[in-house]
């Protein structure tokens, strides 16, 4: 997550003291492990949603992840061009990503890790004829100095090498990259862009008309972002920006939720590991967890058990499932159809 500053802070902790103290507690932990972690990422509707997804995109049967790896200028470019692409997609990881969470491994990408969330987003955008661009950004997370400048270099030397300057460009960053979209838009034209679990820089910005249609994908549990994406939905409306706004709420577990959205967990260790979370009290009666996955000691619980996960990547995508069923702060690709509907209504 970006750092804004000591201001914000200072409003958010006195908002704070009015809220209950084992929630403040909670909620404090919570914004500790995300400012010391740096997460990024997103989050749900409902139950039918999650297995609708599942079924149409999870095994990534309707395209191949098999995109190019380029470096230039010591900066990581990841892509994959459809038949046909109506326009070109650049996706902005958040704090502590890199451009190979977004693709499965592959021949071409060894170190691909295919994280749940960002792989489905990938898998929407090339279903749906976009052309996707991923870079990684220079530190841990992106900086808003001469970063924006470098990147809008490599897109736009990327697009015309790719021939494909004539196809309006849109964006999709989460937190850390949702930041530097929204910085990103200032420096050059996208016809529309998608700020996830991100309130944008706004107050760095100097808004006009020109300034692309913005959509927020957010997560209002984080309550605190929830009232900066208001007032900035609000900035940006009166100065003339198309605007528009999805939650994402929580999920509850079930024995099947983690075999259904994570690749490569079988139900057998999905309902272990819910029984598991169950016992520990990591979830409620209803099944929804009591923290974000960041904060559930669930690793330590899981290895004290018999319970063993057949590799290790699965643990972070596990970890990423659990933060979006919590819908604090997380990456989502349940809200996919809505963007990208959103993104081809503004295509110009
Ligand atoms: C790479 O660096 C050179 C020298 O700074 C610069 O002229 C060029 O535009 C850069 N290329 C891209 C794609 O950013």
């Amino acid at each position: 997550m970006y750092n804004r500053g000591g201001n914000r802070w200072q409003k958010r902790l006195t908002k704070f003291r009015s809220i209950q103290l084992p929630l403040l507690i909670t909620v404090m932990a919570l914004m500790f492990v995300i400012a010391i972690l740096g997460i990024d990422k997103k989050k749900p509707t409902s139950q039918s949603a999650v297995t609708n997804q599942k079924r149409s995109n999870l095994d990534g049967s309707r395209v191949q992840f098999d995109p190019t790896v380029e470096f230039l200028n010591n900066t990581e470019v990841i892509w994959k061009i459809p038949n046909s692409p109506k326009s070109v997609l650049f996706l902005a990881h958040g704090c502590n990503g890199r451009a190979s969470n977004f693709w499965d491994k592959s021949p071409n990408c060894n170190h691909c890790v295919g994280l749940p969330e960002e792989r489905l987003i990938v898998l929407e955008a090339l279903a749906r004829k976009f052309a996707v661009l991923t870079v990684s950004s220079k530190g841990k997370c992106w900086s808003l100095m001469k970063e924006p400048l470098v990147v809008k270099r490599i897109i736009k030397w990327w697009v015309e090498k790719q021939n494909l300057e004539n196809l309006p460009l849109v964006a999709l960053g989460a937190s850390s990259g949702g930041y530097f979209v929204s910085m990103l838009a200032t420096k050059m034209k996208f016809s529309s862009i998608a700020l996830m679990i991100a309130e944008g820089v706004y107050d760095r910005i100097d808004i006009t008309n020109h300034y692309p249609p913005t959509i927020f994908v957010h997560m209002p549990k984080d309550n605190a972002r929830k009232k900066m994406i208001e007032v900035n939905l609000e900035v940006l409306r009166r100065e003339g920006v198309d605007v528009a706004e999805i939650e994402c709420m929580e999920l509850p577990l079930t024995s099947s939720f983690l075999a259904d959205r994570v690749p490569g967990l079988d139900l057998k260790i999905s309902v272990e590991l819910f029984d598991l979370f169950k016992e520990k009290g990591f979830v409620n009666k209803d099944g929804y967890l009591i923290n974000d996955g960041r904060v559930i000691p669930w690793k330590e619980a899981m290895s004290k058990s018999k319970i063993r996960l057949p590799n290790e990547p699965l643990v972070n995508y596990i970890q990423e499932e659990l933060n979006l069923a919590f819908a604090y702060h997380e990456m989502t690709s349940l809200k996919s159809e809505q963007i990208f509907d959103w993104f081809e209504a503004h295509l110009r």
